[in-house]
């Protein structure tokens, strides 16, 4: 019996019973001082096929464990003193079948004295469980639209998707068995998508993370967590992320079109509501500025007329709401782009010559009509050209471009200036109401236009890298 109290100093245990039930759902034996079973967990019943009966005060030989108990034991405490892996055990069920087990052994002690040893078992892949992983492993790495990374402990790329090199702009051939650092270099520590405490076992779950790829932006959500050895070391770590670009634009979207019709709802509501007393004001003020004229008094006449273009001005603002609300009387009819140009240029020309900047009109022969209505397209190209004149408050150049695409059947209007262009954490709001950057801006301009512009079908982008921007405003032709 004391042959085979080896290792560490047991673990008293007040019942076997209890002992085994705590680890039903894992495959364990416990086995006597003699080495005989003693007690089975119901995971390990099941899979071997026999009952407790049948088992209890057999040897392992029952289960078709070559070795006897203190051979495995001694195997056991030798990989230990050896950190290395757990030793493997090969088991045989009731049916003859075999099943390969890494194995630990923990020595226990009823309060009596009585020595106990509990054979903890894990699962152990075949050979063909084995090459099929590894063939799931080599496809997954190149067919899943996933971007997965493959760390060692060295902090270097072990393996890395195909989609994982599209997004990142890498080439794998270039990056496999290079350092982190290296590949990533020219990124800033704190945007690094791979960082060194990983390896310490940071674990990060939905990281949302924004990555520029050239021109392309991508919004990443991000899982990455260490991988470890059954011994607990750790051996590396992964990174796995998903191209969440289109949901994020989507939900902005969503979110975007919500406020808009909150706006909308307001507006409605309100814009009238404001709009009558202020005609009733506006006409009282005229009365009164006669009366100022006839009577010669200069000053209270002047104050009239500022009252009178303030009125005007808060008049103006309310047209706006209610476009944004729901525009009246709109007529959709057959439009000709460059009529609607020409109507606006000379008011564009104007504005562009008070700010230093000149306009350059490329219109293209035979561009397709659109269904729109002409007025609302004018307040579109005049609030983007105005936009844009006043992006280059120490001149420039504005430029309007037509295009045709055939294929989708849409025209393209691209508006350009070499302004200052727009921040990158300014971009995303641009097109939200009440955003402005200007001192006496309402914010208004873009989300009427886009209003606008939605409303018949078509889209308007920009595009903006720092020096210039180019809004870009796309529409259906029949
Ligand atoms: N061409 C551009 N270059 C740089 N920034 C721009 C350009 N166009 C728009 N923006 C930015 O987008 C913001 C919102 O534009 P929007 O037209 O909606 O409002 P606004 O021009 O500020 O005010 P309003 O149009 O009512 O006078 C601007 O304040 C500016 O910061
Ligand atoms: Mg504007």
């Amino acid at each position: 019996m004391s042959s085979l109290s080896k290792g560490r100093s047991p673990l008293t245990i007040e019942h076997v019973d209890a002992y085994i039930q705590a680890f039903s759902s894992q495959c364990v034996i416990v086995v006597d001082g003699e080495g005989l079973i003693a007690d089975c967990s119901a995971a390990l019943l099941q899979e071997a096929g026999y009952t407790l009966q049948e088992l209890k005060g057999m040897s392992l030989q029952q289960l078709g464990i070559e070795s006897s108990f203190s051979i495995l034991q001694d195997q056991y405490l030798e990989a230990v003193s050896r950190s290395s892996l757990n030793p493997i055990i090969r088991l045989r069920n009731c049916q003859g079948d075999v099943m390969n087990r890494r194995y630990a052994i923990v020595s226990l002690q009823t309060p009596d004295g009585r020595p106990y040893f509990s054979m903890h078992m894990d699962r152990v892949c075949t050979e063909e469980e084995l090459s099929l992983l590894q063939k799931f492993a080599g496809t997954f790495m190149k067919d899943i639209n996933l971007g997965v990374i493959l760390i060692d402990v060295q902090f270097r790329i072990v393996d890395i998707s195909d989609m994982a090199c599209r997004v990142l702009g890498l080439h794998r051939e270039k990056v496999v068995n290079k350092p982190v650092t290296e590949v990533f270099n020219a990124v800033p520590s704190h945007h690094q998508l791979i960082q060194p405490a990983i390896l310490n076992g940071v674990v990060v779950r939905n990281h949302a993370v924004s990555w520029t790829n050239n021109e392309d932006r991508y919004e990443l959500l991000l899982d990455s967590n260490v991988l470890k050895d059954e011994a607990g070391r750790t051996v590396g770590a992964y990174v796995i992320f998903k191209d969440v670009t289109n949901l994020r634009s989507l939900e902005q979207q969503v979110q975007r079109s919500d406020r808009l019709a909150m706006i909308g709802q307001i507006a409605a509501g309100t814009a009238h509501e404001i709009r009558n007393p202020l005609t009733s004001i506006k006409g009282f003020m005229q009365v009164l500025k006669n009366t100022f004229i006839e009577k010669g008094m200069v000053k209270e006449q002047e104050y009239t007329d500022i009252m009178l273009t303030e009125i005007n001005r808060i008049n103006e603002l309310v047209s706006e709401f209610l476009l944004l609300s729901k525009p009246k009387n709109v007529s959709y009819h057959k439009v000709d782009i460059k009529l609607v140009m020409r109507e606006i240029l000379p008011i564009i020309s104007n504005e562009a010559l008070l700010h230093g900047v000149s306009v350059q009109y490329d219109a293209i022969p035979g561009l397709p009509k659109v269904i729109a209505d002409s007025e609302l397209l004018k307040q579109v190209f005049l609030n983007l050209c105005k936009n844009g004149i006043e992006a280059m408050a120490d001149g420039g150049i504005l430029t309007i471009t037509e295009k045709v695409d055939y294929e989708e059947l849409m025209v393209h209007i691209e508006i350009h200036d070499t302004g200052p262009g727009i921040p990158n954490f300014v971009i995303d709001k641009i097109f939200d109401p009440f955003f402005t950057t200007k001192e006496n801006g309402t914010g208004l301009g873009l989300s009427v236009c886009q209003r606008i512009i939605h409303d018949i079908g078509g889209t308007i982008r920009v595009a903006s890298k720092g020096y210039g921007t180019t809004f870009s405003v796309s529409i259906p032709f029949p």
